[in-house]
């Protein structure tokens, strides 16, 4: 059975395609990272499964059954775990506080009030071992790093219990070594779930990934291993042909010095590299 399966997707906003007849089949246990420019509508893919985004058409499936338009907190209770690009961590709890109350949401209400908690969970037990928070579980939240953050921020997903992890950008903002303790955290995780990612460090794609998907201006532009996804012409193609992105200001190819209909015209083997693709504080010379 396939773990996540999105068939003709698409979301309009006032006119504004955000999502254009968008497909995407995700096995079990498979590590997919989501990739594309900003504005591409990752994060929209990510709001329709989580049911914070009603799609204009289209339909997602869960482990088999459709679960279009279905509310938050049902989808939690399902199986779907989601995080956001900015850790919405309770700053002034302590990180093992946070990490009991998202336990918590999973239980019904009488049982959160019959049973006040002794100790640490099991599930909280492991997962802090798992996040590597263990030695900081009596700190507050809004004393961790940055990574720490979004670490926690994953871990109170991990105390639902959820089969699918849906993380929007969890290594923007990370130190190299913080991305790399992710990647492996990624890689634990897949053990015993399946994890879509949006992430554009192409380095970290690289190193992690098993399959890509490349939005672009709301449709799939190509899918794949990484190896397939880097040398797709029109990925290629997409990302020498684009002078900039709009949002990040990044410069990725100077469009004063080589026009950018003449790079793809010559089309010259041009290794996609992570300057090409986002990470919007790079600006690549020719
Ligand atoms: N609620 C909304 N209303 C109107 N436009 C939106 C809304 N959410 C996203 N968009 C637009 O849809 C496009 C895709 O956004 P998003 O999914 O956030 O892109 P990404 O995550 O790939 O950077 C953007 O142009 C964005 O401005
Ligand atoms: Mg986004």
């Amino acid at each position: 059975m396939t773990a996540l399966e999105i068939t003709g997707l698409s979301v309009e906003f006032d006119g504004f395609h955000a999502l254009t007849d968008v497909d995407l089949t995700v096995q079990p246990n498979e590590l997919r990272f989501l990739i594309g420019p900003n504005g591409a509508g990752k994060t929209t893919m990510i709001d329709c499964i989580t049911g914070l985004t009603r799609p204009t058409s289209g339909e997602v499936r869960f482990e088999g059954r459709p679960i279009t338009g279905k509310k938050e907190h049902q989808l939690v209770k399902l199986g779907i775990g989601r995080s956001f690009q900015t850790p919405t961590v309770f700053e002034k709890l302590t990180v093992l506080d946070n990490l009991d109350l998202a336990e918590s949401f999973r239980r019904s209400l009488p049982s959160m009030l019959l049973t006040r908690r002794k100790g640490i969970s099991e599930a909280v037990g492991t997962t802090l071992e798992r996040i590597g928070l263990t030695s900081v579980a009596h700190r507050l939240a809004g004393e961790l790093a940055h990574g720490q953050k979004q670490w926690l921020e994953i871990g109170m997903l991990l105390v639902q219990k959820p089969r699918l992890l849906l993380l929007d950008e969890p290594v923007a903002g990370m130190s190299p070594q913080e991305r790399l303790e992710t990647g492996a955290l990624l890689h634990e995780l897949v053990a015993d779930h399946t994890v879509v990612v949006i992430e554009h460090d192409m380095a970290f794609l690289r190193r992690f990934a098993h399959t890509v998907t490349v939005l672009h201006e709301g449709k799939v532009l190509s899918a794949g291993s990484v190896e397939e996804v880097q040398a797709d012409p029109v990925v290629r193609e997409v990302y020498l042909g684009r002078s900039r992105d709009e949002r990040s200001g990044a410069v990725i190819v100077p469009q004063a010095v080589v026009p950018a209909a003449d790079l793809a015209r010559k089309a010259e083997p041009v290794e996609v590299t992570e300057s090409m693709v986002t990470e919007g504080e790079r600006v690549r010379t020719p």
